[in-house]
């Protein structure tokens, strides 16, 4: 093997199409192109409508683009055919963390069921001892938590919960799309701290969506900024934040005038 990044996204481009007769067309992503080692943080910062959202979901295969390829270990990833050997590899964690339940089903599920995502074959007790240890891992409490519905548990212990889950699974790549905005201030730095830490123990990569400059500057090694659907500017996080070329970056650097307090004493 040579070093190729886990992932490479290439002139991805996507273009929606809607209304019948008064055709709109919103060009949601245009000719972004990134790259992501193994083992590396990479964060996609951009205001909201930026295109984001649109990136990370071609990445998880679940739009497609209307042109451009991404590729995992070089492999296009729209020719992988098995739904399972694709999400082995790539795991997810999106904003709203109710929204990854079924809210009629005990939690638990969830974990157990994402034993179908993992190498290897598990019996019901093999199951239930890794759960434990993984919700340990993540901070969670498994006597509090499982036998539970997701509408018990504060947003916050949801995306602990769903970490859990891509702990179980061990992926590649896990993408958080704006994991930390619907759960309370409070928690946030929790959540971050606790995808770091993962990261560090478990080696994958992670691309981390957010339109938090303060968060992509506190986790990630790397940035790409996004304006109207292009990678406007991309390099080390510190160079990028740090000596910023496109005005957008500064513009960006400068609504966010208590950055520095935020995070740096
Ligand atoms: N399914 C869709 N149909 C039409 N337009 C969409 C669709 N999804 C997203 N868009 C548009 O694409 C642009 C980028 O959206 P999105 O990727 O969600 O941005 P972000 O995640 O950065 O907020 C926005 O203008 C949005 O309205
Ligand atoms: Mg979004």
């Amino acid at each position: 093997m040579t070093n190729q990044p886990l992932l490479q996204v290439e002139n991805l481009t996507k273009i929606f199409v809607s209304g019948l007769i008064n055709v709109i067309t919103v060009t949601a992503v245009k000719e972004a192109s990134f790259a992501i080692n193994e083992g590396e943080v990479v964060s996609l910062v951009g205001e909201s409508g930026s295109g984001k959202s649109t990136t990370a979901n071609i990445i998880l295969k679940l739009l497609y683009p209307t042109s451009g390829r991404v590729l995992l270990q070089g492999e296009d990833i729209f020719s992988i055919q098995k739904r399972t050997d694709f999400y082995k590899k790539v795991q997810v964690v999106f904003q709203d963390p109710y929204a990854s339940f079924n809210l009629v089903y005990k939690i638990d599920r969830v974990l157990y069921n994402a034993f179908n995502l993992r190498e290897g074959h598990y019996s019901d007790p093999e199951k239930k001892e890794i759960i434990i240890e993984t919700l340990s891992k993540i901070g969670l409490n498994a006597n509090e938590v499982l036998g539970r519905y997701p509408h018990q548990l504060s947003g916050g212990q949801l995306q602990r919960f769903l970490l859990a889950r891509v702990l179980i699974i061990k992926p590649l790549l896990l993408i958080a799309d704006e994991p930390t905005s619907m759960i309370d201030a409070s928690s946030r730095a929790g959540i971050l701290n606790l995808i770091e830490e993962l990261r560090k123990r478990e080696n994958f990569s992670v691309l981390f969506i957010t339109h938090d400059i303060a968060q992509a500057q506190y986790i990630s090694s790397k940035v790409c900024v996004m304006k109207d659907g292009e990678i406007v500017e991309k390099g080390l996080t510190e160079s990028v934040f740090g000596n910023p070329q496109h005005s957008y970056t500064r513009d960006l650097l400068e609504s966010v005038p208590d950055l520095y307090s935020r995070w740096e004493l």
